[in-house]
């Protein structure tokens, strides 16, 4: 199809003009040429006179193709709703999430195409979320290939501020631990693990690594990728396995990152496979035909309202911690923390955190580098290390927006009108909202 196909598809349109088959396809057309204003025109016109299926797909790749991220989200979400199992639809939508940096609910739609055909491929998402990478065949066979298996060297030492934390992780998993006979004496069960929520980029991930630090203990991740192999593969086993080998190195911390891509609660989400694979995990969560002492179990996300309720109940993720962006003194501290052993000149500590209201932990490692690289330049001049000034750091942090504020927008809402057995009250409190 050229330019010039269009124009005799629009000189037909004309004595046809409410002809639904031959606009849609002059506004496939004009999709397929990236005319995509004109595509868009034509998509709304179909719309106005039925509601149709194709044309709502059309018009959100229209979209999609204009980086209009968000307006094809909801195009693709309405749809859903009445067309849940549209695979055309379900694809854009993950994509569209990814762009977004939604992923794991891009993998959770991605997930809904692959149950209802298994094998199906899109390159796209395939490469995007890792999938493709690994043939099928060799999943099954392969002994589980942990992302992440590490002998932390940090501790709490290593992270700012979090005190509050830091005590709960000490007396919920790692005194346990350490004083298993006491435990045991007084008849306390142990087990059970820690989930820690908040906006991204404020510690869940680093706190979990220092926790296996502070008591020398091996680190197992189970990362988003993971889970989708699991997913994809021959999951309950591939599960089990994670699991076994945490037993088989204790002490170890066991760490499930973005875990609400295992354990999504959408009642869309309640087919087979999905069941499968939470009750597999569940089962060795409570230990029944094994023994979880000497194991830690943490877990890690920025959605905690897509979790399955059934992770939460005692003996399970029964203690769920927020972590909020850190406090003036907080970012104080990881200030000096990340810029231990650089060369630095006099810096007022307690005014850089003061500068960086709602930034994350990592918002601050990304100042600094940006401090230090325009330092670099200057020391290339002059041939010397120069040291990292006070204004150096200030001058990073206009060049850096904080980014934990959009996380709130979603989770305030959760906080307000889902907060069963109040849940979030520590969102609440952080927000300064009366519960
Ligand atoms: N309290 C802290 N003390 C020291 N460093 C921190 C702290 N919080 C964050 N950081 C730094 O920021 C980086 C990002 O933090 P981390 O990966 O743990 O965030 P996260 O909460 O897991 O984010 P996400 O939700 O995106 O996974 C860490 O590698 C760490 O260096
Ligand atoms: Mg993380």
């Amino acid at each position: 199809m050229d330019n010039n196909a269009i124009d005799n598809l629009r000189e037909a349109l004309k004595f046809s003009p409410n002809n639904i088959p031959l606009k849609l396809h002059l506004a496939e057309s004009l999709l397929n040429l990236n005319r995509l204003a004109e595509a868009e025109t034509e998509y709304k016109e179909v719309l106005a006179l039925q509601d149709n299926p194709l044309a709502r797909y059309g018009l959100a790749q229209t979209y999609f193709k204009q980086g209009q991220y968000a307006t094809c989200s909801v195009i693709l979400e309405d749809s859903l709703r009445s067309d849940p199992d549209n695979i055309n639809f379900l694809i854009l939508y993950s994509k569209t999430l990814l762009k977004e940096n939604l992923h794991a609910q891009a993998v959770e739609n991605y997930k809904k195409v692959l149950e209802m055909i298994p094998g199906y491929k899109d390159e796209e998402l395939d490469a995007e979320l890792r999938i493709g990478m690994i043939p099928q065949q060799q999943i099954v066979e392969e002994e589980p290939h942990h992302a992440l298996f590490t002998k932390p060297k940090i501790n709490f030492g290593d992270v700012g501020g979090m005190d509050k934390i830091k005590k709960e992780i000490e007396l919920k998993i790692i005194h346990p631990l350490t004083h298993a006979d006491l435990y045991k004496a007084y008849g306390k069960k142990t087990g059970g693990g820690i989930l820690l929520y908040g906006p991204p980029g404020c510690g869940k991930t680093f706190i979990a690594k220092a926790t296996a630090g502070q008591i020398n203990a091996n680190f197992i991740s189970v990362g988003l990728n993971d889970i989708l192999d699991m997913w994809i593969g021959n999951s309950e086993k591939n599960l089990h396995e994670m699991f076994e080998t945490a037993r088989r190195n204790k002490p170890c911390v066991l760490f499930f990152d973005e875990i609400d891509a295992l354990g999504a609660s959408r009642s869309d989400m309640k087919n087979s496979g999905s069941r499968h694979l939470i009750n597999q995990f569940l089962q060795e969560l409570d230990g029944i035909d094994s023994d979880n002492d000497g194991i830690l179990v943490l877990g890690a996300t920025n959605a905690p309202w897509h979790l399955d309720t059934a992770f939460r109940r005692p003996g399970r993720f029964d203690r769920i911690i927020f972590i909020p962006p850190p406090d003036d003194e907080a970012r104080e501290a990881i200030f000096k923390l990340k810029l231990n052993g650089k060369p630095v000149g006099n810096i007022n500590y307690n005014k850089l955190a003061k500068l960086t209201a709602d930034y994350s932990g990592a918002d601050i490692e990304a100042i600094i580098d940006i401090a230090i690289e325009d330092k670099l330049e200057a020391s290339f001049k002059s041939g010397i290390p120069e040291p990292i000034e006070e204004k150096d750091l200030a001058n990073a942090v206009k060049k850096h927006n904080a980014s934990t504020k959009e996380w709130f927008v979603s989770a305030k809402n959760f906080a307000l009108y889902a907060n069963e057995s109040g849940l979030y009250n520590d969102v609440l409190s952080y927000l300064k909202i009366k519960k």
